[in-house]
């Protein structure tokens, strides 16, 4: 087993539906960001090229700010509270990805290892601790404009 094996291969990227924050189209980009992570992780593990790897990492990065956009939109649409918020954990991880990814860049392989760690254990953080609230948040709204609609009881 090589450094890069020993280092991913403690990580899981299977989506479980412990990480649904009940918003079908955001599960499914959340869905399709651990299928992306998994994808690195395996070409990594199975020793590809660093173009592959390289390639792998930037499709992983653009679909993750692509979604963070689109969780932006809804927030907004939603008239979220905790945007502004949330919005800044979204900044503080593409700042983050952008500086590691320099130094990716630069041939250091051990910060692909790096940037698949942060993204893992952000992501998981993340969905399960402010992703969530967006769903309960949209929950509520339809609660409520359920309950608005509902004639009262004669
Ligand atoms: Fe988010």
């Amino acid at each position: 087993m090589n450094s890069s094996e020993q280092s991913t291969s403690n990580l899981a990227f299977q989506w479980s539906p412990a990480y649904s924050v009940g918003v079908d189209e955001i599960d499914a980009e959340h869905r399709s960001l651990f299928r992306l992570a998994g994808r690195l992780q395996k070409a990594m593990l199975a020793g590809a090229g660093r173009g592959l790897v390289e390639e792998l990492l930037a499709g992983l990065i653009a679909y993750t700010c692509q979604h963070f956009a689109h969780e932006e939109d809804l927030m907004r649409t939603l008239g979220y509270p905790g945007l502004a918020a949330h919005c800044r954990q979204h900044e503080a991880l593409r700042a983050r990805v952008a500086v590691l990814r320099q130094r990716s860049a630069a041939g250091e392989i051990t910060m692909t290892i790096e940037i698949l760690h942060f993204l893992s254990d952000w992501l998981r953080v993340h969905i399960a601790d402010s992703d969530r609230l967006i769903g309960q948040y949209q929950r509520q709204l339809t609660r409520c404009g359920t309950a608005l609609r509902t004639p009262p009881p004669r």
